[in-house]
């Protein structure tokens, strides 16, 4: 990705350090952004309602965030690709696998969805702090509601001991089975 400037007082090489993990931190929101409509129609039983409408500030909060890393990306001087076949060809992950599934079901399977984006976030922070606080800054932020949005999924699936239901699954299906 050839860059003809970037932010003042930082070299280019550290630029596109940091503009490829931001590219790798859109692509992640940009697909869940997706995934969490698709449960949001997707989602059936008893305790509809709840989940589908819990859901919509979500997609829209996830949606901002795709916002604000594509353009902190364009004032670092690179070039946001929100295609979905870029999405699609670079992203380390299979398509979210379930369809029609229960809210409990699909609960299980988001909170595996966002351990993999936070755990990914986190690390970009990590990345980042010698490299640019001010990306940091934005990639903290968006953690910390990220977080928030996954406590909201895990306090339907955990008991009162504070023990998850699907506690050891590593993907969505195992989660959804250790539920269903
Ligand atoms: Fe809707």
């Amino acid at each position: 990705m050839a860059s003809r400037y970037t932010v003042p007082g930082m070299d280019e090489a550290a630029a596109e350090q940091v503009r490829e993990t931001l590219q790798h931190r859109l692509t992640s929101l940009l697909d869940l952004q997706l995934t969490l409509k698709h449960v949001h129609w997707n989602v059936v039983g008893p305790t509809f309602i709840g989940v589908h409408e819990m859901l919509d500030p979500q997609v829209d909060a996830v949606r901002l965030m795709t916002d604000n890393i594509a353009e902190r990306i364009a004032t670092m001087g690179g070039q946001p690709i929100g295609t979905p076949g870029h999405v699609a060809k670079t992203r380390g992950w299979d398509d979210y696998s379930l369809l029609r599934a229960t809210t409990i079901e699909h609960l299980a399977a988001l909170d595996i969805v966002y351990s993999g984006v936070i755990t990914d976030h986190r690390a970009a922070i990590a990345d980042f702090d010698e490299l640019d606080l001010v990306s940091q800054d934005i990639v903290i932020a968006q953690t910390e509601q990220l977080e928030m949005f996954q406590w909201f999924v895990r306090a339907h699936l955990e008991d009162a001991s504070g023990r998850l239901r699907h506690g050891g699954a590593a993907t969505e299906q195992a989660a959804a089975d250790a539920v269903g």
